[in-house]
């Protein structure tokens, strides 16, 4: 049965204000990988990369509320294609300059309100919005069951691995997903 919960899109001064409130769902939502210790898990470098993501072009955000409690959210931006692919998998995938990204950086959900759709929710309301957009990307972990079989059922499909450059960043699998024309 599905809880009751409103979706809504924030911008980037709602983000900032919201700021420790962000930080306290993901500590939640990846209490699992907060607990192993991994300075790329730990609340503080997620912290970084928010403020980091928040500032570059195109950033989008929406929250699931259920009575004034932020339960999910999932956020995304603009990247430039090469430097979201990398070098390595740009060059398999030219023409780039042709192609209009939009990745999801973030999708989470607190652990007390998994499996209701909440997730697949939040990721079909942050893309909706997207204009001219021609492919969604993002990362994952590829032990991250319950994402990968949410973008697999989304219509992402893997097309590499790419290794960032933090502390402690596992091996991401990259997901691409065609935006067919006209939707
Ligand atoms: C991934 C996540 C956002 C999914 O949120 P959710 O609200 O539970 O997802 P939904 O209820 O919308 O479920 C979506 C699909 O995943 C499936 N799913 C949910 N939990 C699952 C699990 N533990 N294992 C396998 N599949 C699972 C659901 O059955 C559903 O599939 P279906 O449409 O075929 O029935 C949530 O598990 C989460 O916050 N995880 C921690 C943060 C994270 O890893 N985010 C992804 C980073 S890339």
């Amino acid at each position: 049965m599905t809880s009751r919960f409103a979706l809504r899109p924030g911008g980037v001064a709602e983000v900032t204000a919201m700021h420790g409130l962000l930080v306290e769902v993901y500590t939640d939502a990846y209490a699992h990988r907060v607990a192993t210790g991994n300075p790329f898990a730990s609340p503080g470098s997620f912290a970084e990369r928010l403020e980091r993501h928040r500032a570059r072009p195109g950033f989008s955000w929406v929250g699931a509320w259920s009575d004034g409690e932020l339960v999910g959210y999932s956020y995304g931006q603009r990247p430039d294609p090469r430097y979201w692919f990398g070098d390595e998998l740009a060059d398999e995938h030219e023409p780039l300059t042709e192609m209009r990204l939009f990745v999801t950086n973030e999708l989470m959900v607190r652990q007390a309100w998994r499996d209701q759709g909440i997730g697949r929710l939040l990721h079909d309301a942050l893309i909706d919005a997207r204009e001219a957009v021609t492919h969604l990307g993002l990362y994952v972990r590829p032990d991250n069951e319950p994402a990968v079989h949410l973008y697999t059922r989304l219509g992402y499909e893997r097309i590499g691995t790419r290794q960032l450059a933090y502390e402690g960043a596992p091996l991401f699998d990259v997901m691409l997903r065609a935006v067919s024309k006209g939707s």
